[in-house]
């Protein structure tokens, strides 16, 4: 296995190249989580940690060592010991052996060993990396390694002099994903649009929120998604209006709407999806008109979701079709507002469409990477690269408001597609859940 270079080990070798000669990076994955009594939360890992290195059990860190003075370039894991007692109620661990071996370390210690190591590999060190400001704990045994360094200074040792913030070049290294972080993203999406086809498919009026969650969590699970990358929003009704509504508690009725927001982590890869549908397989006329409204948004921001233009044209373009349809619609009045370009320098549209158009999608789903870019003057928008993954999901949410015509009251919608950018363009890798009037119609309650 080592003698391959995995995507893990070539990102490795990306980083090591970006750092000083004999610089260490430090980067410990998270910690694990109490729940209640004895009970923990379902392990989750590190993003930047298994970016860096695939390995999925707690208690680990990840130390590299650049290339310098004749030595060359080192990446060292440290990691539970083997313990055949502990395997037996928790389960396999590689031990520092195993790990190495297969996730291609060069050299790999008990995690027991760290403070001892750390005080070595970082004696004549002129750098240290870290996420600067993160953990608190981190900071605690960084301060003890560097004073151990530090006690050998007689001796001509000396503790490293800078620090830098590991994750300004791993977050830019995040930005764009590799083909195997695509493969996987659209892997991701694609079990995604098919839960999200399922919910569709067994909604019936007078179902609870709860029981479309069921559906979703079914279709993760048996695709072999690891968990929900985040909370799924099921909203039916007036709920659809409440844009973080976690409650999933409340009964459907004939003649709602139902949004959904959702999608599965797979193999620590988010997918983000909504789509919003009538609970009884029919539009209503004031229903379709905002739908199809929130469609033409996102239509437009896609066609400006391509290399070399800025990440904020496509919220620009979602907002102005939005503002346009809330004219002509009716939520807002000309007389009051004026035109489009008085709607949007106003800010009226806020009113009905308070969110962004999207955000970088990756391990985490709100993901990692500048909006802009800070060298420049103003600090423009970022110009759009192949291989950034973006979600694209304008939405339009009318509660019931005086002055706000009352047939489009308790409608929320949101259509929300995760979009590779690709060299010529893009890619939608969600384009598997239904998303047209007419496919929506023909999905819903037909299981
Ligand atoms: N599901 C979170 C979001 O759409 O940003
Ligand atoms: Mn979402
Ligand atoms: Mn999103």
């Amino acid at each position: 296995m080592s003698a391959l270079l995995t995507p893990f080990m070539a990102r490795r070798q990306h980083l090591l190249a970006q750092m000083q000669p004999g610089a260490v990076a430090v980067l410990p994955t998270a910690p694990e989580a109490v729940r209640n009594g004895d009970a923990e939360y379902p392990y989750r890992h590190d993003s930047y940690f298994y970016y860096l290195t695939g390995f999925t059990e707690p208690d680990a860190v990840l130390v590299l060592v650049a290339a310098g003075a004749g030595r060359a370039a080192q990446s060292i894991l440290f990691c539970r010991p083997k313990n055949l007692e502990r395997e037996i109620w928790d389960g396999f661990r590689h031990g520092p052996d195993g790990a190495r071996a297969t996730f291609g370390f060069d050299a790999a210690f008990a995690i027991e060993d760290l403070d001892g190591e750390m005080a070595r590999l970082l004696a004549d060190a002129p750098a240290l990396w870290y996420a600067l400001g993160h953990s608190a704990a981190l900071d605690v045994q960084i301060k003890t390694w560097l004073a151990a360094v530090r006690r050998q200074s007689r001796s001509g040792v000396a503790a490293p002099a800078v620090a830098h913030d590991l994750f300004a070049l791993l977050d830019e290294m995040r930005l764009i994903k590799d083909a195997s972080e695509q493969a996987t993203m659209l892997r991701a999406a694609q079990i995604s649009g098919r839960a999200h086809r399922r919910a569709m498919a067994a909604a019936r009026p007078g179902m609870y929120e709860y029981e479309l969650e069921a559906e979703l969590l079914h279709e993760f699970r048996r695709s072999g998604a690891q968990s929900p990358a985040y909370t799924s929003i099921v909203a039916a009704g007036a709920n659809s209006c409440v844009l973080h509504y976690m409650a999933n508690n409340a009964q459907s009725r004939d003649g709602e709407l139902i949004l959904i927001d959702a999608g599965c982590e797979l193999d620590g890869y988010a997918a983000d999806i909504s789509r919003t549908f009538p609970v009884n397989g029919r539009f209503t006329e004031p229903q379709r008109q905002l739908y199809e409204l929130v469609l033409a948004a996102q239509a437009a921001a896609l066609a400006v979701a391509r290399p070399g233009l800025p990440y904020a044209g496509m919220h620009d373009a979602a907002t102005a079709v939005l503002a346009g349809g809330m004219l002509e619609l009716g939520l807002l009045e000309r007389a009051v507002v004026g035109n489009v370009d008085d709607v949007i320098a106003e800010r009226a549209h806020q009113q009905f469409y308070m969110h962004g158009t999207g955000h970088w999608l990756g391990m985490d789903v709100h993901d990692v990477g500048a909006y802009r870019d800070i060298h420049l003057a103003g600090k423009p928008s970022r110009p759009l690269r192949a291989g950034m993954v973006v979600t694209v999901e304008p939405g339009i949410y009318v509660r019931r408001a005086e002055g706000v015509p009352e047939r489009f009251w308790d409608i929320g919608i949101r259509i929300e597609d995760d979009v590779v950018i690709s060299d010529d363009g893009h890619r939608i890798l969600s384009d598997n859940a239904p998303k047209t009037v007419a496919d929506v119609e023909a999905a819903v309650g037909r299981s």
